[in-house]
């Protein structure tokens, strides 16, 4: 059933000239069919680069309007419009702007988990793989506004000694995490090391013996010697893992001991079956006014720019 679907997907795929972009997020079946598999950060500089008529983007709606916005005059399509992320969520235009409005000597720096709207707020937008050198590339002395993650945010602020005010939002896979049930994990497994996204909350990275952005994870186990590791963050991180490290071992950290993954719901709305059909019916559009576009767009190519002339992306 599986084969035949992926067969159809492929062969539209072809017809159309579309490319599917993934993130590591996505369940294992998609993320073996698509073209490219990256984080926030790679994924963006590819929906740049991409010669493709269709852009399919199976990861949440922010990615595939930021992919839209740095091609206009593409169609970008996504499997489900309710891929949303509860962090994007967190933050709407108009308390955005007035909390914005409290602080008007400040620079916005937007974590590119939120939406065009809030994009349009914003000075400079990043990612968690280029986070810190964004921060430090400013003056010490730059009064900062970043948002919408208070988690990478406080920890930038730590490890940058700056006083970045911060917006209170937090991603609901990654918050629920807790030092306790670490630390019960951590007792079982003493010979583990615990690899953490920044987007948990500051008992946990305290914990960890490396935190990064997912593809900076990826990287960390492939040059490590290490063979098992605790993986605090979303469970789809786990099938690169192991395509690149078939020997060494992962144990995704849970909330608690009810549940043996940590899936992103949002993530995990997109499937094969609605990969086919958003491909066969090229849906659903993503549809942002040009005006809108314009503004929002600005902060990403800023981003952009200064990630390749930090000599973060090429
Ligand atoms: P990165 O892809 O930047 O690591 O971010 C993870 C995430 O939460 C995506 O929604
Ligand atoms: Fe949003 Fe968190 Fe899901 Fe990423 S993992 S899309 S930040 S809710």
């Amino acid at each position: 059933m599986n084969k035949d679907i992926i067969k159809e997907i492929l062969r539209l795929k072809r017809e159309k000239n579309a490319v599917l972009l993934a993130h590591y997020y996505q369940i294992n079946e998609i993320q073996d069919i698509a073209d490219f598999v990256g984080d926030s950060l790679n994924l963006a500089q590819q929906a740049q680069q991409t010669n493709a008529d269709i852009i399919l983007f199976c990861g949440v709606h922010f990615m595939a309007e930021t992919a839209k916005m740095l091609n206009p005059n593409k169609k970008v399509i996504i499997p489900d419009m309710n891929a949303g992320c509860s962090l994007a969520d967190s933050c709407k235009y108009e308390d955005f702007k007035a909390f914005k409005q409290q602080y008007l000597d400040h620079k916005v720096i937007s974590y590119i988990n939120c939406s065009a709207e809030i994009k349009t707020l914003s000075d400079i937008i990043c990612t968690s793989g280029n986070a810190l050198q964004l921060v430090n590339s400013l003056p010490q002395n730059e009064k900062i506004i970043f948002a919408p993650d208070k988690n990478l945010g406080g920890y930038l602020n730590r490890i940058t000694g700056r006083n970045m005010v911060l917006w209170n939002g937090t991603c609901e896979v990654h918050q629920l995490l807790t030092a306790e049930h670490i630390l019960k994990l951590k007792l079982q497994n003493k010979d583990a090391t615990l690899i953490a996204h920044p987007e948990c909350n500051n008992s946990v990275l305290e914990l960890a013996d490396f935190i990064g952005s997912t593809q900076a994870m990826i990287k960390f186990v492939q040059q490590s010697k290490e063979s098992k590791f605790l993986v605090a963050t979303e469970s789809g991180i786990v099938h690169q893992l192991k395509k690149d490290n078939p020997q060494k071992e992962f144990i995704v950290v849970t909330q608690d001991e009810s549940c043996a993954c940590n899936d992103c719901q949002y993530m995990k709305l997109n499937t094969l079956g609605k990969v086919l059909q958003s491909l066969e019916t090229e849906t659903y559009e993503i549809n942002l006014s040009q005006d809108l576009i314009e503004r929002a767009k600005k902060p990403i190519i800023r981003m952009l720019e200064m990630s390749k002339s930090l000599g973060i992306i090429k």
